[in-house]
């Protein structure tokens, strides 16, 4: 349990670590490929650890300095057999984006995860990659994963029924070890770091999005430099714009347009946030941005943009609960199956403060005022609820407390020391 109290304002600079979703990736190719790549700024968090040490097992070799990260990849037929089952720990990105691998391997191979994961649902990329020819057996649609060697699989033209990022990234990843073209078809955009990182080609056809991958495209070494964690900054930019008198700058930040539509609805908001881009690394746009205490208010969230915010739906309710007007999200029933039931997290800790909380299947309405200036908030062991419940405790009256304070280290093991760095008692 770890005790918060309110602050007076947030001042100064930061910067973060590699992007999760980023550096997973980076993980993920520079693995693949055959030779040495040399990875700057990756994150230091323990979804990625798993990653790395998933791909440990499958035979890549990892040295980390204090600057970078050097890997030594396997090479797209020299993959091995993993001596024991692959611990994917509480990562969706691990146990999805691997499987498109694990699915093409002349060996068996299992998965499993943390009780989180191991509820999480699986059939989303079980579905794609049998259609291609994958024998994958589950646990009703869960971890364990086991993948059976099967015969070389097919492309497929695969229609996302749900907008994922990872499902998307699974069947791309799949398709790299096949000469035939499979192509993904999205409706809503999603984020698009496995197609900007592999050099994916695209078509765009009205309002759907046509992505290709080959054997051609199969990874091959080189070296990244990941840009800051634009979800993780996102906690620390809504702290600086609810607090009085406050300003803070975010160097060398992710602000992939696929990653930002927060900052959009944030500016809509009222929010005095200004973005300056710098230029690009593996093809991933990066920049500062610059934000200034703001009087919010709430507006109307469309549909579309649901997938660009999804991680990022914890701290605009936040930030909507201290807005002028009542805060109101629909359409996200992935939220649900985050790594808690995100939506009923939120709901139950907006009750502990007195406010009116209405929760419909697919998202919330908070409405009402802050009754109670002192809560004991339940982080449901999920990094991103205990974050966004820790900068609410700075925002109360009487502060607040978190339980499970270390679950942070998912996303951001800095999370803490960067709060008390730029806050002002
Ligand atoms: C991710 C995709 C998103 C996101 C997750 C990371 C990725 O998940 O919520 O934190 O790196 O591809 P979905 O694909 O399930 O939406």
């Amino acid at each position: 349990m770890l005790k918060l109290e309110k602050i007076k304002k947030v001042n100064g600079e930061l910067s973060f670590k590699g992007d999760k979703s980023i550096s997973h990736r980076a993980i993920f190719f520079s693995s693949m490929a055959n030779g040495i790549s040399i990875i700057k700024n990756l994150s230091d968090c323990e979804d990625v650890n798993s990653t790395i040490e998933a791909f440990k097992l499958l035979g890549a070799e990892f040295e980390s300095t204090k600057e970078e990260m050097i890997v030594k990849g396997i090479g797209k037929e020299n993959f091995k057999k993993p001596h024991k089952e692959i611990y994917c720990g509480n990562s969706g990105t691990t146990a999805r984006l691997i499987s498109g691998i694990l699915a093409n391997q002349k060996f068996e191979s299992t998965l499993t995860g943390d009780s989180s994961l191991s509820s999480r649902p699986m059939r989303r990329i079980i579905e794609p990659l049998e259609m291609m020819g994958a024998k994958i057996y589950h646990n009703e649609f869960k971890l364990p994963l086991t993948f059976y060697p099967s015969s070389k699989l097919s492309a497929i033209k695969y229609e996302l029924k749900i907008p994922s990022a990872q499902v998307k990234s699974a069947v791309l990843i799949s398709g790299l070890f096949i000469d035939e073209i499979t192509s993904v078809v999205e409706k809503t955009t999603t984020r698009d770091h496995t197609e900007r990182m592999l050099n994916l080609s695209f078509e765009l056809y009205e309002d759907k999005k046509v992505i290709q991958s080959s054997s051609k495209n199969y990874p091959v070494s080189q070296d990244y430099f990941i840009p800051g964690d634009i979800s993780s900054a996102a906690f620390f930019i809504v702290l600086c714009l609810i607090s009085e008198n406050s300003r803070l700058i975010i160097k060398n930040v992710s602000i992939n347009p696929t990653r930002i539509g927060f900052v959009e609805i944030l500016k809509m908001m009222n929010a005095n946030i200004s973005i300056e881009e710098f230029g690009k690394s593996n093809n991933e746009p990066y920049g500062n941005i610059v934000i200034k205490s703001s009087q919010l208010k709430n507006v109307e969230i469309s549909p579309e943009i649901i997938p660009n915010i999804i991680d990022e739906i914890p701290i605009l309710s936040l930030a909507g609960v201290f807005a002028k007007g009542d805060f109101t999200i629909r359409n996200c029933k992935e939220l649900r199956y985050k790594e808690t039931d995100r939506i009923s997290a939120l709901c139950y800790n907006y009750k502990l403060l007195g406010l009116d909380v209405y929760e419909y299947e697919d998202g919330f309405t908070i409405s009402g005022s802050i009754k109670n200036q002192f809560a004991n908030f339940k982080s449901f062991d999920d990094h991103r609820i205990a974050m966004t419940f820790s900068i609410c405790s700075l925002l109360l009256g009487n502060g607040g407390s978190i339980d499970n304070p270390e679950c942070v280290r998912i996303s951001n093991p800095n999370f803490f020391n960067q709060l008390k760095s730029i806050i002002e008692n």
